[in-house]
Formats: C-alpha cells, sequence, structure tokens
C-alpha cells in the first residue's frame, strides 16, 4: 500500500462487448502510469482474458494458478508499459461466485499479501451483467460505464446501471462515451443516457469525457500497445489524457489500510452491504 494507505479502485464496465472496455482500461493505466502514479490493472475479463493480449505480452501464470493455490500474486503480476502491475486473468475460471471456500481464502490472502505501492487498480471487465462482472464492479470506488453511440451499447449500459442500481444501491457512475464523433457527439450520448435514467432510476451520471473514433488506436491494438504509448498525439490518445487527469486530479477516498483486502473479499462473497462503508 501506498503512504496514505488508500488506493483508487475503478470498474471500468459498461454491459457491451466490443465497445472499447479494455482499451480504456489500459489507456488509463498507462495514461496514470505516465503521471508518475503507480498502477494495478486487473483483467478481470475471466471468460475472454485479453490484457495479456493487448500488450503483448504471455503470462505463464495467471489469476487461475493464484485461486488454485499453485502460487503467489507476485509470481502472476507483469511489468506493463510506464511500470503498470498487470495481473492476467485466464479463460475458464468461470464465476467468482462458484469458487469454493478454499479458493476465496486463496484470492484474499494473495491480495493482502501484495507488498507493492498501489495508488490506483483498474479493473477491466467482462462484458454482460452476470454475477461475476457485478461483483467486481460494485466493489470498486468508482464505476466508469463505457458506451458508444449504437443502441444495443445505450441499452446495456443502462441496464447495468439499473442493475447496480435497484439491486446494489449505487448511485454514482462516471459516463465515458467511445467511439465519438467529437465532443459534441459525446455529450449528446451522454443526454440520452441521463435522459432514460432520470426517469427510471434514482442515479446521478457524470460526464468523464469523450473518446473518438480514431484508426490510430486500432493500430496500436494490431500492433498490441496502448495508444497513449504508441501515438501519444492522436485524437483519441489527447481525450484519454484529459481523462486521466480528470481522473488523477479526483482524490482517492480516505479509506484505512487493507482497502485491497476488503475489496476483494466483497468480490469473492458477492456482498454489497458495505460498499458504501468504504467510502
Ligand atoms: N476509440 C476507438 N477508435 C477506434 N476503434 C476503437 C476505439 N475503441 C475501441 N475500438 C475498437 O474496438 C475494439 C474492441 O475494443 P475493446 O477495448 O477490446 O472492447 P471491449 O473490452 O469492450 O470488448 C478494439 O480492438 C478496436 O478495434
Ligand atoms: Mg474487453
Amino acid at each position: 500500500m501506498n503512504g496514505n494507505n488508500t488506493v483508487k479502485v475503478i470498474a471500468v464496465s459498461g454491459g457491451k462487448g466490443g465497445i472499447g472496455k479494455s482499451n480504456v482500461s489500459v489507456n488509463l493505466a498507462v495514461g496514470l502510469a505516465k503521471l508518475g502514479r503507480s498502477v494495478m490493472l486487473l483483467d478481470a475479463d475471466l471468460g475472454m482474458a485479453n490484457i495479456d493480449i493487448m500488450l503483448g505480452i504471455q503470462p505463464e501464470y495467471d489469476l487461475q494458478h493464484v485461486i488454485s493455490g499453485q502460487c503467489t500474486l507476485e509470481e502472476v503480476i507483469f511489468d506493463g508499459p510506464f511500470g503498470i502491475k498487470v495481473i492476467p486473468a485466464s479463460t475458464g475460471i468461470g464465476k467468482m461466485a462458484d469458487l469454493s471456500v478454499e479458493e476465496q481464502g486463496n484470492i484474499i490472502r494473495a491480495f493482502d499479501d501484495i507488498p507493492l505501492d498501489i495508488d490506483v487498480l483498474i479493473i477491466d471487465t467482462a462484458a454482460g451483467i452476470s454475477n461475476s462482472v457485478i461483483n467486481f464492479t460494485k466493489s470498486a470506488q468508482e464505476i466508469f460505464v463505457v458506451v458508444c453511440d449504437e443502441p444495443a451499447s445505450i441499452t446495456d449500459a443502462y441496464s447495468l446501471i439499473k442493475v447496480l442500481n435497484v439491486e446494489h444501491g449505487i448511485k454514482s457512475f462516471q459516463i465515458l462515451p467511445n467511439m465519438v464523433k467529437d465532443s459534441d457527439h459525446g455529450k449528446k450520448l451522454f443526454r440520452k443516457l441521463v435522459n432514460v435514467t432520470d426517469i427510471y432510476l434514482d442515479v446521478s451520471l457524470g460526464l468523464l469525457g469523450s473518446i473518438p473514433m480514431d484508426e490510430k488506436l486500432r493500430a496500436a491494438v494490431r500492433n498490441q500497445s496502448a495508444v497513449v504509448e504508441a501515438y501519444p498525439h492522436c485524437a483519441a490518445s489527447i481525450a484519454f489524457q484529459q481523462v486521466v487527469k480528470r481522473v488523477d486530479e479526483t482524490p482517492a477516498p480516505a479509506s484505512s489500510t487493507g482497502y485491497m483486502q476488503f475489496f476483494i473479499e466483497k468480490i469473492a462473497r458477492g456482498d454489497s452491504s458495505s460498499r458504501e462503508s468504504a467510502k
């Protein structure tokens, strides 16, 4: 843990697949690391892990080996660009809720023993609103909802927010429009979502910024690198840098020691009741 014993935990979610959650996670992680923050990136897409592929790394061990007790979390962490610490997932872990008590104990202990100074933990979640996605997402202090201007993405973002709000009492969400034409387009997309949530839900949505559609981002994906590293001056990278700045300026909650353990226990238990007390 860092000097203040606080770590900002951010979940990147959005409901639909292919809308840019993993790219947002990776580029926020790299962007924050470029500012000198100590960042950990957890690949929580247990069904289709791909952070390792995006960063061009082939990890020998992953979260699965930690859960089964074959190795420690430290042994699976690999160093990404600018020193980000990446915890890779593997396919086939299944729902976190299906873990045995012993496996849950393994993962909780694994996180508690991390001897690193971490300022920010970014969790890249899977598509959909399965228990596993909801558990990871609701355990974070900040929830970023990625959305793009397609009916299915807007509907899925709404469904995600609705489940988190109605079933888990979460009220605050940060919206990040992706693959938009420009910031006006991002604002319009944000309004579309707010217009629906305002009618049906008791939530407060914030607009985090917006990321334009950018061919350079695709080129970076093909080259297995983060766009903010490969093309720092392209439109998407500039937009990411603005989002990173906002994220960095938002203070971490004044929570106590052992937040990481607290967080991971909640994931493993699927417990929603203690979220507010984490703040
Ligand atoms: N801002 C963007 N501009 C251009 N293409 C994008 C952008 N964001 C995402 N993409 C494309 O969408 C694909 C899926 O993105 P990814 O981050 O893997 O989505 P998810 O994690 O939501 O499934 C990327 O490989 C890339 O080709
Ligand atoms: Mg993904």
